[in-house]
């Protein structure tokens, strides 16, 4: 047989030296004594509900939430938290008089599917009893629903139209061990709110968690008698099979690669079973799945009587497409699944028995000294580690092949920071500002930011003109700012838009620059797609661009077909579209003039540079580009259309993406002088700042 042969060697520990097994084959035998069918498969819906770890644990889960104001459960990943929890609340009445239990989950996807699920347990139409609310897409009834899942953002946004939270009675926030900003911010604010409102019952759910820290934090008793504690907590123990795990005998320079590998590796050699793969982004992910399916029809070829069916799954995926990784496959079939962080806890995916795990996770960073606020490639903490190996042992005994030594495993750190201490925190900020919290240095903060981060913020904001400077909410356009689900940066340039005269423009920008590869390109054709997407490139930029490529798409009555044959990202584009919408209300809401450019780039330039003055940088004589804030080494990104033109001499970006150097994404051409012009405050503050010396080089 011709077809690709894995050269993946691993080893486990516990067994034979590595040095020893250097030649030896992967483990065949898994015992078929070992697999267990689901053995929920046949069983009603009720019996199912029913044999869940969680359900032994719903009287006493029930009794605490009547007994204390927050209650922390820990329990497995699939034990039955985010799905049975609000619904044995519903059951026991909280939901009654109209109010509402809400469960914040960190992703979108998350929140969509689980939510789909509890309507299906229910017997429900999605949006009634059952709903969810994410950015740009709420599928809630604000008289009928009973259960709400919303991500954790959302709800920071609902606090702003009712601080006190007062429609809801229960609030659930699922996968708190994530420590997200916004979950951390729902995390200080819920604390205030249960001082006024001692009816509100805080639900603090995960998988791994510190239990200790959050019972510390949450309990308000301040007696010292422990009968008047607030907070309790429940552990449910999970129901799982051992996983053997297995690293490489050395390090992997190329895990993509070494994940398709492996992935092969296991088809040949291994019993049945579904494979769960874990990378660290969408574009890494894409890449797998196309050199999968690629191997795929090939092992098909030469006739390996079980197939592949490979899937991709991370949050930009449209939602569809998101379901199809949780399709039963018949027995013929094995299933991959390859997919970013989002399958280590906040969704289970039945039937997976071996995990590979490429050790690193995509974060932001936050780099207070240079105020750059990137996305990072970072390696894992050992708790991910331990939760992606566990996704193999939920039906039966699994295997996780861990690309990576085990030396390299002991090196890795316990577990993340939260993203509060390693983010740009002037959404924060503002938000804070807007629940009327003065001072944000003073913020009972679960783990309190690093206090330069927060000065930065705030000058940042003030720069914008959404603070005073006394450091309030400036009326309007900081209270607009507020309330946009946008950073403020991207807020600040859509305010001024209808001064500029480009709202129509900058109101399409802003929605294209929400959604991810809008180029699009299989393997095998890249030459051909690089030559159509040729044609919306404009010498400005990305930005620019974008807004050629929707014009384009609008003209073209927004046709699949034409997507295709122009190598673009349909369904993200329908996307863009209803953001696009959604922005443009807003902006009618705030009495933005509309208007158009009319075909002048430089409008739309200069109002791009009034939002996003702070992320400039300037062409450095050795070729990369160096910030303005700081003084900072960047790049232009591979997939920005400046890549590899002429390199303007200034250039502002949306987005840091730091993997080997510091790459920015989503770049334009702009001119020194309008830096100066629409930043004042920002380099004028310069001038007794750090910036000082930069400021002379703009002029
Ligand atoms: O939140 P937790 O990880 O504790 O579990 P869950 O999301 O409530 O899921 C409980 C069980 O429901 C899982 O073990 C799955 O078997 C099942 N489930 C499913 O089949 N399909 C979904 N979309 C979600 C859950
Ligand atoms: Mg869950």
């Amino acid at each position: 047989m011709a077809a690709p042969r894995s050269t993946m060697k691993f080893w486990k520990p516990g067994s034979e030296a590595p040095g020893v097994s250097e030649e030896r084959e992967l483990p065949t035998e898994t015992a078929a004594s070992a697999v267990v069918h689901n053995p929920h498969a046949a069983l009603s819906v009720e019996k199912q509900r029913q044999k869940l770890p969680v359900f032994k644990h719903r009287n006493n889960i029930l009794y605490l939430v009547e007994s204390y104001q927050t209650v922390v459960i820990v329990g497995e990943t699939g034990c039955g938290k985010s799905t049975q929890i609000p619904q044995y609340l519903l059951e026991a009445g909280w939901a009654a008089e109209g109010k509402v239990i809400g469960v914040t989950q960190p992703r979108r996807v998350a929140a969509t599917s689980v939510a789909n699920r509890v309507a299906e347990e229910r017997g429900a139409h999605l949006g009634h009893e059952v709903g969810y609310s994410i950015r740009f897409d709420d599928c809630s009834d604000p008289h009928a629903t009973r259960i709400k899942f919303l991500t954790d953002g959302m709800l920071a946004r609902e606090m702003m139209a009712d601080p006190l939270l007062q429609a809801y009675s229960v609030l659930m926030l699922d996968e708190a061990h994530e420590r997200t900003l916004h979950t951390d911010i729902a995390i200080g604010l819920l604390k205030k709110i249960q001082r006024k409102r001692r009816d509100l019952r805080v639900i603090v759910a995960s998988a791994t968690l510190d239990a200790k820290k959050f019972q510390n934090f949450f309990n308000l008793n301040e007696s010292g008698d422990p009968n008047k504690d607030t907070c309790g907590i429940v552990s449910v123990e999970g129901r799982t099979f051992p996983v053997d795990i297995f690293y490489t005998l050395s390090p992997v320079p190329d895990y993509v690669k070494a994940t398709v590998e492996t992935v092969l590796k296991i088809h040949e050699t291994e019993d049945d079973g579904d494979v769960l793969a874990f990378l660290t982004g969408q574009e890494e992910v894409e890449t797998v799945v196309c050199m999968l399916q690629e191997q795929a029809r090939t092992l098909s070829r030469h006739g390996l009587k079980k197939h592949l069916r490979v899937l991709p799954m991370y949050a930009g995926l449209p939602y569809s497409e998101q379901m199809r990784v949780f399709e039963r496959v018949p027995p013929t079939v094995r299933k991959v699944v390859v997919a970013t962080n989002i399958a280590e806890t906040s969704i289970t995916i039945n039937g997976i028995v071996f995990v590979i795990d490429c050790a690193f996770v995509k974060l932001r960073a936050y780099d207070s000294r240079t105020a750059i606020d990137s996305l990072v490639v970072t390696p894992i903490s050992k708790a991910s580690a331990s939760q992606r190996a566990g996704r193999a042992g939920r039906i039966r005994a699994g295997k996780c092949f861990r690309l990576y030594t085990e030396e390299d495993f002991e090196k890795l750190p316990e577990s993340t920071v939260p993203e509060m201490q390693r983010c740009d925190l002037a959404p924060v900020v503002l938000h804070l500002k807007a629940l009327g919290v003065d001072n944000v240095l003073r913020f009972n903060f679960l783990s309190p930011p690093p206090a330069q981060s927060l000065v930065q913020a705030l000058e940042l904001l003030y720069a914008l003109g959404g603070l005073d400077q006394y450091g309030r909410l400036s009326e309007p356009v900081g209270v607009h700012m507020a309330e946009f689900p946008l950073s403020p940066m991207f807020a600040k340039m859509l305010l001024e838009s209808g001064n500029f005269g480009c709202s129509k423009e900058i109101v399409t920008i802003a929605a294209m620059m929400q959604i991810q590869n809008v180029f699009v390109a299989l393997p095998n054709q890249k030459k051909a797609a690089a030559r159509e997407h040729r044609k919306f490139s404009v010498a400005e930029g990305d930005h620019l661009t974008m807004l050629n490529v929707y014009e384009a798409f609008e003209k073209h009555q927004k046709s699949s077909r034409w997507c295709q044959e122009h190598f673009l990202n349909y369904r993200g584009l329908v996307r863009a579209a209803s953001i696009r919408e959604q922005l443009r209300r807003m902006l009618n809401k705030f009495r933005v003039p509309r208007n158009s450019s009319e075909g002048d780039p430089d409008v739309i330039l200069r109002c791009i540079v009034s939002g996003f003055f702070a992320n400039a940088a300037r062409l450095h004589h050795s070729g990369s580009y160096r910030t303005l804030r700081d003084d900072r080494e960047l790049h232009i990104h591979p997939n920005s259309v400046l890549y590899g033109e002429k390199p303007p001499k200034w250039v502002v970006f949306n987005e840091v993406l730091q993997t080997s150097k510091y790459f920015m994404r989503d770049v334009t051409a702009v001119e020194s002088a309008w830096l100066v012009e629409l930043a004042p405050h920002f380099y004028k503050q310069a001038k007794h700042g750090s910036l000082a010396s930069k400021r002379s080089k703009i002029l």
